[in-house]
């Protein structure tokens, strides 16, 4: 076939995150600091959205994971909050020529209840990530009891290529 220039395509990108829940612990959602007796053991702050939601963004560009960047067997990265990881991934992707489109986050916690909060949290990763906030999608479920002691967040992002980059190789 002869030369066609290819047009960059959208792409999507998936990631998820799971923490188990202890007491004197804080629980961080999205960004923000949600009241509940049960926060998530981990390293840094144990956000399970902007976790997901980073590896997401790295998938669509098969740029490895989180740990490629920030291991966590690394004491370098004890306590990094999950924003300057996300900061870190939003400038790959705007470095590979494509930005965020939408996201969707599910999220599945029994305890506490999230519906009061999800304008709150759908508002800060409208703020983080750049998007409008009827592009950032929530989804809250239980686990029905099957997992109490856990928290865990599934994420789906959709990319677009920048104007600027249409008709470049992608
Ligand atoms: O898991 P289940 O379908 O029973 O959840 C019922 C509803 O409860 C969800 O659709 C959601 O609106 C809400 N929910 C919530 N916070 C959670 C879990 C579920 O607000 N942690
Ligand atoms: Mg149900």
């Amino acid at each position: 076939m002869a030369d066609r220039p290819t047009l960059p395509s959208p792409l999507i990108g998936y990631g998820e995150d799971s923490h188990r829940l202890a007491e004197g612990r804080e629980l961080w959602l999205g960004g923000v600091r949600i009241e509940s007796e049960r926060g998530a053991v981990a390293h840094s702050d144990g956000d399970v959205i902007l976790h997901a939601l980073s590896d997401a963004l790295l998938s669509a560009f098969a740029l490895g994971d989180i740990g490629s960047y920030f291991p966590d067997n690394d004491p370098k990265w004890r306590g990094l909050e999950s924003r300057v990881i996300l900061e870190v991934v939003l400038q790959k992707v705007r470095e590979s020529g494509y930005r965020l489109l939408q996201l969707v986050a599910v999220v599945t916690l029994d305890r506490p209840r999230l519906g009061p909060h999800r304008v709150e949290i759908q508002q800060n990763l409208a703020a983080l990530t750049g998007l409008p906030e009827r592009r950032v999608g929530l989804t809250f479920k239980t686990s029905e009891g099957l997992a109490p002691d856990h928290v865990q967040c599934r994420a789906t992002v959709v990319l677009e290529p920048l104007p600027e980059k249409q008709g470049e190789k992608g």
